[in-house]
C-alpha cells in the first residue's frame, strides 16, 4: 500500500467556500503551531479568492498575512493561481504576472497550484517556468469536466504536454464537486500509468461524491487529497481530514498524520465555526449535500446563480427552460469545463437566450471577448455561425492573449502613486485597483492615528 499525503484547506478553499473567505489572520494565528506540527503535505493558505478578500473587507495585506505564516509554518505553503488570471479576473501581461510568481516565492509560497478555467496550456506557460525559476514546485491543475470532447485518451494527451512544459506535479481539479468515484478512477489509471509525476486530487463534498470519489482516487494511486478539518468541511468545502486520515489508516496506507494532532486543530476551529453560523456568514445550507448538479450537470454554484437571476428578473417560472438551453450554450462555446468565469457566462447567456425568445440576439461583452479568442483556445469548437454573428468577417484570435496586451508593471507603479510603498503593493494594485488604493488610503490613515495618539499621549 503506497503512502498518501494531506493538504489542509481550511485557512483557503474551505475558508473560501464556507464563510466566503472572510477568516482574518488574528481568528487562526494562535493554531498554525499545531497546523504545522500535523504532518500535512502542504497548507493551501493562499491565492484563489484569499488576496481579494483580505484587501475588499478584511483591511489585511494579503503579502504581510502570507509572510506572518511562513514566519511560523515550516510545512509547504501553498497557493492557487489561475496562470495568466493570477487571483484577478482579466489576463495580465507576462511581466506582471512573472512579478506576482516571484513575490509569491519570496513572501513564504513553496507549492503554486496553477490552473486555467479553459486548461488552455498557453496560459499556464508563463506562470510554470516563473515558478520553477524561483524553485518552488510548480503544481499544474487541469480543471475537470466532462463533454463529447473531453476524453481520458484526451486528458493523457494533455498531460504530457504539462510534463513537456517542466511541471513539478499534477493535480485534477474538480471545483464542482461532480467527478463521481468510477470516473476518478479510470483517469488516475490513466495518468498514473503514463506519467511519474506525483498527482493530487481535489473535489468538494458538495454532490456527496467526495469520500468515495477520494477512495477510488488513492485506490488508483492518487498521491496527495485536499482536505479540510472536520468542522470546516462538507458541503461546498471539501471532504474532512480526519475521516480520511482514519479510514486510509485502517485500509492499510501510509499515512503520516496523527489524529490526536487533528483534534487539537478541530476543537481551535469549532468556536470559529460556531460564531460564523450564529453571525450567518456561514449559511448552514452550504454545508447540506446537494445532488441537484448530478442531474442538470452544471455546477451547484451555477445553478443557485442562475435560480437568482432569473428571481431578480421575475422569471423562475422559465428555470427549466435556461436549464435546458444551458448545454446547448456549453456546446456553441466549444465545451468549456463550467468553472469561474465561464460558469456565469454561460448561465446569463442561457438566460438572455430564453428571455429575449431568441438565441444570441444579445450577446454578452464576455462572451463576446470568448469568442474573439481571449480567454484561449476553447477544448472543442465553437459554432461557426456564431461566431459570423459576432466578429462579422474578422478572424479569432489565434494567438495568446496577453502577447497581445502592453507591459503592465511600470505603468501600474505609476498610477499606483505614491500611497503604494513597494513592489507588493504595486502589485496588489495592478490586479485590484479601486480596492487596493482604498486599502492603501485607510492603512496611511491608520498609521498617522496611531502616530496622533503616541504624541497626544507622551503630551
Ligand atoms: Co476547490
Amino acid at each position: 500500500m503506497h503512502k498518501v499525503m494531506f493538504t489542509e484547506t481550511v485557512l483557503r478553499d474551505a475558508n473560501q467556500s464556507l464563510v466566503a473567505t472572510r477568516m482574518p489572520f488574528d481568528d487562526f494565528k494562535a493554531i498554525l503551531k499545531e497546523i504545522d506540527a500535523a504532518g500535512y503535505y502542504s497548507i493551501e493558505c493562499w491565492g484563489g479568492a484569499t488576496f481579494d478578500s483580505c484587501l475588499r473587507y478584511l483591511d489585511e495585506d494579503p503579502w504581510e498575512r502570507l509572510r506572518k505564516i511562513k514566519s511560523v509554518c515550516k510545512t509547504p505553503l501553498q497557493m492557487l493561481l489561475r496562470g495568466q488570471n493570477l487571483l484577478g479576473y482579466k489576463h495580465y501581461p507576462d511581466g506582471v504576472v512573472r512579478k506576482f510568481v516571484e513575490r509569491s516565492v519570496e513572501n513564504g509560497i513553496d507549492v503554486i497550484r496553477i490552473f486555467d478555467a479553459l486548461n488552455d496550456l498557453r496560459n499556464l506557460e508563463v506562470s510554470v517556468k516563473e515558478t520553477l525559476k524561483h524553485k518552488a514546485v510548480a503544481q499544474v491543475a487541469i480543471s475537470y469536466t466532462t463533454s463529447p470532447v473531453h476524453s481520458i485518451e484526451n486528458y493523457i494527451k494533455q498531460i504530457k504536454e504539462i510534463e513537456n512544459m517542466g511541471a513539478t506535479a499534477l493535480c485534477i481539479k474538480d471545483m464542482a464537486g461532480v467527478m463521481s468515484p468510477a470516473e476518478v478512477f479510470d483517469l488516475v489509471k490513466g495518468i498514473k500509468e503514463n506519467s511519474k509525476l506525483q498527482l493530487h486530487v481535489h473535489t468538494h463534498m458538495t454532490t456527496g461524491l467526495g469520500f468515495m470519489t477520494y477512495l477510488k482516487a488513492v485506490e488508483a494511486g492518487a498521491d496527495v487529497i485536499d482536505t479540510a478539518i472536520s468542522c470546516f468541511s462538507g458541503g461546498t468545502s471539501q471532504p474532512s481530514t480526519e475521516t480520511l486520515v482514519y479510514a486510509l489508516k485502517q485500509l492499510g496506507y501510509q499515512v503520516d498524520i496523527d489524529l490526536k494532532q487533528l483534534k487539537k486543530i478541530n476543537d481551535f476551529f469549532k468556536p470559529i465555526r460556531d460564531e460564523a453560523l450564529k453571525s450567518g456568514l456561514l449559511n448552514p445550507l452550504v454545508m447540506a449535500t446537494d445532488a441537484d448538479a448530478l442531474t442538470y450537470q452544471i455546477p451547484g454554484g451555477m445553478l443557485s446563480n442562475l435560480v437568482a437571476q432569473l428571481t431578480a428578473q421575475n422569471s423562475l417560472n422559465r428555470l427549466d427552460e435556461v436549464l435546458a438551453e444551458t448545454p446547448r450554450v456549453r456546446k456553441d462555446m466549444g465545451y468549456p469545463p463550467l468553472v469561474t468565469p465561464l460558469s456565469q457566462m454561460v448561465g446569463v447567456q442561457a438566460a438572455t437566450n430564453v428571455l429575449m425568445g431568441e438565441r444570441y440576439k444579445n450577446v454578452s461583452k464576455e462572451i463576446a471577448a470568448y469568442i474573439r479568442g481571449e480567454y484561449g483556445t476553447p477544448p472543442g469548437t465553437i459554432d461557426p455561425e456564431l461566431i459570423k454573428k459576432v466578429m462579422g468577417d474578422e478572424k479569432p484570435l489565434t494567438a495568446r492573449f496577453a502577447e497581445t496586451l502592453p507591459p503592465g508593471l511600470e505603468q501600474g507603479k505609476k498610477d499606483a502613486g505614491p500611497l503604494a510603498r513597494n513592489v507588493d503593493d504595486v502589485l496588489s494594485y495592478i490586479v485590484f485597483p479601486q480596492i487596493a488604493e482604498k486599502f492603501f488610503e485607510s492603512r496611511q490613515k491608520k498609521e498617522e492615528n496611531k502616530v496622533k495618539y503616541s504624541i497626544e499621549k507622551v503630551g
